[in-house]
C-alpha cells in the first residue's frame, strides 16, 4: 500500500517511506532550485572540451552554486565530497571529479544538485568533448529520447510509476541497448533522495498511481551494451561491467492536475549535444 503525505507548509519532512503531495510554495521552490541547475548546466557547455579536467568542471559548478545563494547538495552527501558527478564512457554515475582530463571523443556526463533555499534542483545531461565515435552519438540521443519518452509516460491521466520504465525500456530495447537497474530515479524535494524509487525498466500498469503535487526525477542509464554495473574501490563510480559505454540524463519532474511540469528545463534549449 503507497502511502501519500500532503506537504502544506514549511514543516520537516522525513525519509519515512510516504510520497509527498506538494502545494504551490513547493513547485516555486522547485522551479526556481530547478531552474539554476539547468542554468548550470547550460553555463558548463562551452567549458566542457578537450583538455579540461573534471576538478575544474567541479570548481565552476560549485562557484556558480555559491554565487546564486546555494549550496551543492552533493557535498557531504553519505561522504562524497564534490560538487557535481563527473560520468566518463564508460562510467555510469557517480564519477569522482579529479585531475584528469578530457580527450577528444570522450562522453561525459555532469550530474548537478543545488540545494536552493530549502529545495533540491537534481539534473544531468551529456556532453561532448570533440567528436564522439558515431556510436556514441547514437547512444547519448537514444538515452535522451529514453528521458523524454519516460517523462511522457508520467503525463498520461491515470498514469502508474511503473509505465515510466516500461517506455524507457522499450525504446532501449529496440536498439539493442541495456537498461540499468541498480540505479533509479527518485522522490526529492525538501529531501534530496525520498520515496518513491523510479525504476527505468518495469512494467506498465504497475506501482504507484502518480498524483499531482509528486515531485521525483528520471534520470535513466542506458548502456551500449550488457545493463549490469559494479562499483569501483572508491565506493562511488559505477561503471559497465562490459566496459560499453553509457549515457544518462535527468530532469526533476512535477506530476499536475493536466500533465507534468519539468523543472530542470534548458531556459537556452541547450536539450542535448552537439550544443
Ligand atoms: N545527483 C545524483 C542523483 O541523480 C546523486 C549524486 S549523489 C553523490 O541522484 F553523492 F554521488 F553525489
Ligand atoms: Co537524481
Ligand atoms: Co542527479
Amino acid at each position: 500500500m503507497t502511502e501519500y503525505q500532503l506537504i502544506e507548509g514549511d514543516e520537516t519532512v522525513y525519509r519515512d517511506g510516504t510520497i509527498k503531495l506538494h502545494g504551490p510554495d513547493g513547485y516555486e521552490g522547485m522551479r526556481k532550485a530547478g531552474r539554476l541547475a539547468a542554468e548550470i548546466l547550460d553555463e558548463l557547455t562551452g567549458f566542457v572540451q578537450p583538455g579540461v579536467t573534471t576538478g575544474e568542471i567541479d570548481d565552476k559548478a560549485r562557484t556558480m552554486m555559491l554565487d546564486a545563494g546555494a549550496v551543492p547538495a552533493t557535498m557531504g552527501y553519505r561522504g562524497y565530497t564534490h560538487s557535481c558527478c563527473t560520468s566518463i564512457n564508460h562510467v555510469i554515475c557517480h564519477g569522482i571529479p579529479s585531475d584528469k582530463a578530457l580527450k577528444d571523443g570522450d562522453i561525459v556526463n555532469i550530474d548537478v544538485t543545488p540545494l536552493l533555499d530549502g529545495w533540491h534542483g537534481d539534473t544531468s545531461r551529456m556532453f561532448f568533448a570533440g567528436e564522439p565515435s558515431l556510436k556514441a552519438q547514437r547512444l547519448v540521443d537514444v538515452t535522451y529520447e529514453c528521458l523524454m519518452l519516460g517523462i511522457e509516460a508520467a503525463a498520461k491521466p491515470g498514469a502508474r510509476l511503473g509505465d515510466i520504465g516500461a517506455a524507457i525500456e522499450a525504446h532501449a530495447r529496440q536498439f539493442r541497448y541495456g537498461v540499468v537497474q541498480e540505479f533509479c530515479g527518485h522522490g526529492l524535494g525538501r529531501l534530496f533522495h525520498d520515496a518513491p524509487e523510479v525504476i527505468h525498466a518495469a512494467r506498465a500498469g504497475t506501482g504507484p498511481e502518480l498524483k499531482p503535487g509528486m515531485f521525483f526525477t528520471i534520470e535513466p542509464m542506458i548502456n551500449a551494451g550488457r545493463p549490469h554495473a559494479k562499483i569501483l574501490r572508491d565506493g562511488w563510480t559505477a561503471v559497465t561491467r562490459d566496459k560499453s559505454l553509457s549515457a544518462q540524463f535527468e530532469h526533476s519532474i512535477a506530476i499536475t492536475d493536466d500533465g507534468v511540469e519539468i523543472f530542470t528545463e534548458s531556459p537556452k534549449g541547450l536539450h542535448k549535444p552537439p550544443y
